[in-house]
């Protein structure tokens, strides 16, 4: 991370929508701040003709930061050499279309992708998945690259992270970043946890915790849980179109704090990512990728938050929302079992 080599970052799917926020905001130094980027844009071949007007637009922004551009559909020149990569692109849910085909053609992105991360990119790649089923996404590819450890791999949860904030903002009338450690447990799916036990709001100049100031055992139950989990659906009903600029601010929210580190003076901020079980946390079961509360040191090495006590509530949402990840994981690898 010392040294001045620039960043390789692989964007995937960056023809799409999300992609063309998101390399708007790595190019202009959102991500690793005054540190110069070469941006890999991946997408199949279809897209070609798609992801050339994409490079021309980047030439255009002239962008200081960016050292080069390489547009393909192949995954040796992608992920050669990768120090990041953003996993957006997937195949997209169609009318009509079983879960187990959408997962069936997921797992087969993935499980080639992380073939090619393992043979191809630095040992010390940081994968963010966000293409969903994200999280299963993210566990097939880590089990496809079995020379990366673990740890680097994640699912975006942060976009439900921030929706949270923001809700927890306008209910309290105060500005987005005075609230922080809003939870997403589990999947980025309608099972997810959002919970606000250990949110935190400023009063005056000092981190309180929000339940009190909130004041609203109904609405964090009810009106806050559903609506963090469903706010997806509504973005797609009234846009017909996924969230786009609202996913790269997260993953651009995402990959920061994982490459800066989340560290502030009394290290208490959290931030909610899927990672890797193993069996030993909160009661939540081995080999899922599992959305927690993390924090992050300035070698960009994550720990999942200590000494949180879980009440009977939050015990129960964190197992739906965990049973469900069994259940994706076990069909995703009965898929990759099958082949
Ligand atoms: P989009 O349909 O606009 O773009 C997807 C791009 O991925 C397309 O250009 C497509 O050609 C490409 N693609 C498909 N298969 C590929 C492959 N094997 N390799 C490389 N590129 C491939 O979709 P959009 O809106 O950009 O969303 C991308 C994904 O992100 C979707 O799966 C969506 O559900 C997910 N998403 C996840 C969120 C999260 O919080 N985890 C939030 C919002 C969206």
């Amino acid at each position: 991370m010392e040294s001045k080599e620039p960043v390789r970052v692989v964007i995937t799917g960056a023809a799409g929508q999300i992609a063309y926020s998101l390399i708007y905001a790595v190019a202009k130094g959102q991500v690793f701040g005054e540190r110069q980027v070469v941006l890999v844009l991946l997408d199949i071949p279809v897209m070609v003709n798609v992801l050339k007007g994409v490079v021309m637009e980047i030439t255009d922004c002239n962008f200081h930061l960016v050292s080069k551009v390489v547009a393909t559909d192949k995954l040796d020149e992608a992920f050669k050499d990768a120090d990041v990569a953003m996993l957006v692109g997937a195949m997209p849910r169609r009318e009509g279309m079983e879960r187990k085909d959408l997962l069936k053609a997921n797992v087969n992105i993935f499980k080639v992708q992380g073939q090619a991360i393992d043979q191809f990119a630095k040992k010390t790649i940081k994968v963010v998945v966000v293409g969903n089923p994200a999280n299963t996404n993210a566990l097939i590819c880590s089990k496809y690259a079995p020379s990366i450890p673990k740890e680097n791999f994640s699912a975006l949860t942060r976009l439900d992270q921030n929706r949270a904030q923001a809700m927890v903002a306008e209910k309290m009338g105060i500005p987005c970043n005075e609230v922080r450690n809003c939870i997403i447990w589990g999947n980025h799916s309608s099972t997810q946890f959002p919970d606000l036990n250990f949110a935190e709001i400023t009063v005056g100049d000092k981190w309180v915790p929000a339940m009190p100031a909130i004041n609203d055992d109904d609405w964090v139950k009810n009106e806050f849980v559903t609506t963090v989990q469903k706010r997806g659906a509504a973005v797609i009903a009234a846009r017909k179109l996924s969230s786009a600029m609202s996913a790269a601010n997260a993953i651009v929210d995402h990959v920061r704090d994982w490459w800066i580190g989340t560290d502030d003076e009394n290290d208490k901020k959290m931030v909610s990512m899927g990672v890797w079980s193993d069996g030993q946390t909160y009661g939540i079961p081995e080999g899922i990728m599992y959305s927690v509360p993390v924090k992050i040191d300035k070698k960009g090495n994550w720990t999942i938050a200590k000494d949180l006590s879980i009440n009977q509530w939050q015990r129960e949402k964190m197992d739906l929302t965990a049973a469900e990840l069994l259940e994706e994981r076990n069909a995703a690898i009965e898929i990759c079992d099958a082949e």
